[in-house]
């Protein structure tokens, strides 16, 4: 059942533990099934798991990240989606050996992410509760707006090699990877070859410091 706005409401009035599970947009409702239907066969630990990407809603956390398949809050980054979009003759599309799932489908996919790619409303994570504030419209500007977090200067923007960038700051440096962090207070070790040349310049040179 959709009712984004309901959702909204308890967003801004900060109700937390999101009792009414029914107002947030999930995998387990709105996907799922799609998934059932159309990827199961390859993609799910009751058959095959290809390519890595095991569908099964107790799974698919792995593929979820602003470096993932799954970019919460933003579809059309999504490696997920586009395979979906792709010509049918193209070797990346998606599925394989199948055919195109529907724009009605490709649509319920894309508002999940953009809702902020939450697995199950009942059972939600803390990393998902985080992306349900940030998936509201307006989160990112009330957050830059207050200007009241002391630390907000760390946060510096970072981009990898295919030119996807985020906003984190540095937790430390290792001889191959970085730690960062999102204001989500989420991180990831990111390896510094994934890392645009100015990028894993400017995380040697914090490093250093
Ligand atoms: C007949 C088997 C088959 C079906 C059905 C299928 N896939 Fe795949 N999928 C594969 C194989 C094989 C790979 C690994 C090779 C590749 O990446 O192209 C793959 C890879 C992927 C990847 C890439 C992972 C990455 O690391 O980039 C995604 C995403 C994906 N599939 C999504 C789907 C979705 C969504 C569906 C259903 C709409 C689906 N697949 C249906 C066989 C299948």
């Amino acid at each position: 059942m959709r009712r984004p706005f309901l959702f909204l409401c308890s967003a801004l009035l900060g109700i937390s533990g999101y009792a009414a599970a029914e107002e947030v947009l999930d995998y387990k409702a709105e996907v799922l099934s799609i998934m059932k239907k159309n990827c199961w066969d390859c993609h799910s630990n009751e058959n095959e798991v290809k390519g890595n990407v095991d569908l099964d809603p107790a799974t698919l956390a792995d593929q979820i990240g602003p470096y993932n398949i799954i970019r919460p809050g933003n579809p059309d980054e999504s490696g997920f989606v586009e395979r979906l979009k792709l010509d049918e003759s193209h070797n990346d599309f998606m599925p394989r050996k199948g055919s195109r799932l529907s724009r009605r489908e490709i649509a319920a996919i894309e508002e999940w992410i953009a809702a902020g790619a939450i697995i199950d409303a009942e059972q939600l994570s803390p990393e998902e509760k985080t992306r349900l504030a940030e998936a509201r419209p307006g989160a990112k500007e009330m957050e830059s707006g207050s200007g009241a977090t002391s630390d907000a200067g760390d946060y510096r923007t970072w981009t990898n090699t295919a030119g996807r960038t985020i906003e984190a700051r540095l937790i430390s440096l290792g001889p191959a990877t970085v730690k960062l962090q999102l204001r989500s207070g989420k991180t990831y070790d990111v390896p510094l070859q994934d890392l645009s040349p100015d990028s894993a310049a400017q995380a040697k040179a914090l490093g250093d410091r």
